[in-house]
């Protein structure tokens, strides 16, 4: 059994699935080049990270649910922008060099296969359907709330129920759960919604989100509430994924200019009204409020390495996948320290808390309305363009465990435009359903520690082919392998560690599903189990 848990497949076995495919499933097209790859790159890194979660690391948060409060990092969030692209510039090394070394589509599930054995491998494609399908969801609601906004502004109103989900509808005032602490509970809660609906509470100093729960039909004492915008994007967009990768890279293509454009242009026009009182305090919270925001943040950053998910459609993956991962990663730190700097110089830090538009609310706040139009049309963009490419991205993971036989065979079938439908479809489920009923914070964060799993196993991947395979032709190598992989394992450490308990325990519990099922399946339909 011990050997079966940890039968590694050689970097020649993984290379030879995808030139045999078998019958019935055929190639992906290889289209992609480096171009290509540092567009999608930016594409998948440019989101709701950026759009939303900056208020978040700005000006710390507060959860009912939890009774968490987050520390502010203020205007120190440029610190934890570094830090954090440090952290992830290790990373990208060293996904870099994998993906140059082993270039099949299904990226850190793959290397673990090739390093540390079939059970990592099952638990990171576990692990990775956080980082791709559930940054996902993030993406989808933080895209419903610029659309909803937008469609405000040209007068359709939906009603509030139709635009936010039971949870976040539920949640109540910090200074009401101070008074109240029983108000943690969803069972009190329910109870004082009720007393508000029959007014013998004013409803709308116990929920901020009072407007859109004055009006949600109720089922059983709970109200009900979806982020109907996000779902249906998620449909487009899944759609346009098993149309083609072609296709689906231009179009990204083109939003990817958007996104850059529309950030430069906030740092250029932002900085004319940046005022240096606001940068004091600096770091509010000190080093605390820096891995807080960093751990939130971190959010922004996720992508680079979804890069290394196309290595089957790519020209020349052993020289083109590691400029796409660097390349894109560098182009987003210089661009996001920039907006973090106009946008923490232009308000107080703390006229951030709770808004889920931080740079459109900066502008919007010293009367500049038409920039902050022109920005809610170009986050609606360029959402738009980062889910894409977290859709293309997860049904190739399950592409790749199929394959190896971990999955049915079903989620490899290639479709007659080259793209593996059924993969596709089943991950446009997967994130329909909880872009409509889940809270985005908790999404980000769940997001954020699986993918800084995936990330400390891909570091530890690099060294251990290291030493188990020196004499392998590595197209990439990263500079003092050494250092950077342990380095890079310590940071992403330390940003998990900045993540809430509750965070953790969710983690633990998807990590178990996740196990129950590969010792239910996989590790007696695994491809390498029947060859051994
Ligand atoms: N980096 C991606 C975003 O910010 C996940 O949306």
């Amino acid at each position: 059994m011990r050997n079966r848990l940890f039968r590694t497949k050689s970097i020649e076995q993984l290379q030879a699935s995808v030139d045999e495919p078998g019958p019935g499933h055929g190639h992906l097209k290889r289209t992609l080049t480096a171009w290509d790859l540092t567009f999608m790159g930016v594409g998948a890194i440019i989101g709701a990270g950026i759009l939303s979660s900056l208020g978040t690391g700005l000006a710390g948060g507060f959860d009912s649910s939890y009774g968490v409060t987050r520390p502010a990092a203020g205007p120190a969030l440029m610190v934890s922008f570094l830090l954090t692209a440090v952290a992830c510039g290790f990373t990208a090394f060293c996904y870099a060099e994998m993906a140059s070394m082993i270039p099949v589509s299904g990226s850190a599930y793959t290397y673990a296969y090739a390093t540390l054995g079939e059970l990592m491998a099952w638990i990171i494609g576990w692990d990775l359907l956080l980082e791709y399908a559930i940054s996902n969801v993030a993406v989808a609601i933080s895209w419903g709330s610029y659309a909803n906004n937008l469609l405000q502004g040209v007068g359709v109103r939906l009603p509030g129920w139709l635009t936010l989900d039971s949870r976040t509808m539920l949640q109540v005032s910090e200074e009401f759960l101070k008074a109240h602490p029983d108000a943690s509970s969803l069972s009190a809660r329910l109870g004082y919604l009720a007393q508000a609906k029959s007014g013998v509470l004013a409803g709308a100093a116990v929920f901020p989100s009072w407007n859109a729960l004055s009006g949600a039909p109720i089922l059983g004492g709970f109200p009900i509430g979806m982020n109907l915008l996000a779902m249906l994007i998620t449909i487009v967009i899944t759609a346009l994924c098993a149309w083609g990768i072609k296709e689906s890279a231009r179009f990204n293509n083109v939003i990817v200019f958007v996104k850059v454009v529309l950030l430069l242009g906030v740092i250029v026009v932002g900085a004319f009204y940046v005022k240096s009182a606001n940068y004091i305090p600096f770091s509010p919270n000190g080093l605390k409020g820096i891995q807080a925001g960093a751990a939130i943040i971190f959010f922004a950053f996720i992508g680079f390495d979804a890069v290394s998910t196309t290595a089957e459609e790519t020209r020349d993956p052993g020289r083109d996948l590691p400029r796409g991962i660097l390349g894109s990663l560098a182009v987003c730190t210089v661009i996001y320290v920039g907006v973090c700097a106009v946008v923490a110089g232009i308000l107080p830090y703390a006229a951030y808390r709770g808004v889920a538009d931080p740079i459109a609310h900066a502008f919007s706040s010293i009367g500049m309305n038409r920039v902050a139009g022109i920005v809610s049309v170009g986050a609606v963009a360029a959402l738009a363009g980062a889910l894409l490419v977290y859709q293309l991205a997860q049904p190739r993971i399950f592409m790749a465990m199929a394959r190896d036989g971990l999955l049915p065979r079903w989620f490899a079938h290639v479709g007659p435009r080259g793209t593996p439908l059924n993969a596709t479809w089943v991950t446009g489920i997967l994130v329909l359903l909880p872009a409509g009923l889940l809270n985005i914070d908790e999404v980000v964060e769940l997001t954020n520690i699986g993918t800084l799993f995936a990330f400390v196993i891909v570091c530890l991947g690099v060294l251990v082919l290291r030493v188990k395979r020196p004499e392998a032709l590595r197209k990439f190598k990263t500079p003092a392998v050494w250092v950077s992989a342990p380095l890079g394992i310590l940071f992403c450490l330390w940003l998990a560690l900045g993540l809430p308990k509750h965070t953790w325990e969710r983690f633990v519990v998807w990590l178990a599903i996740g196990l129950a099922l590969y010792f239910l399946y996989g590790v007696r339909r695994s491809r390498l189990a029947a060859k051994a």
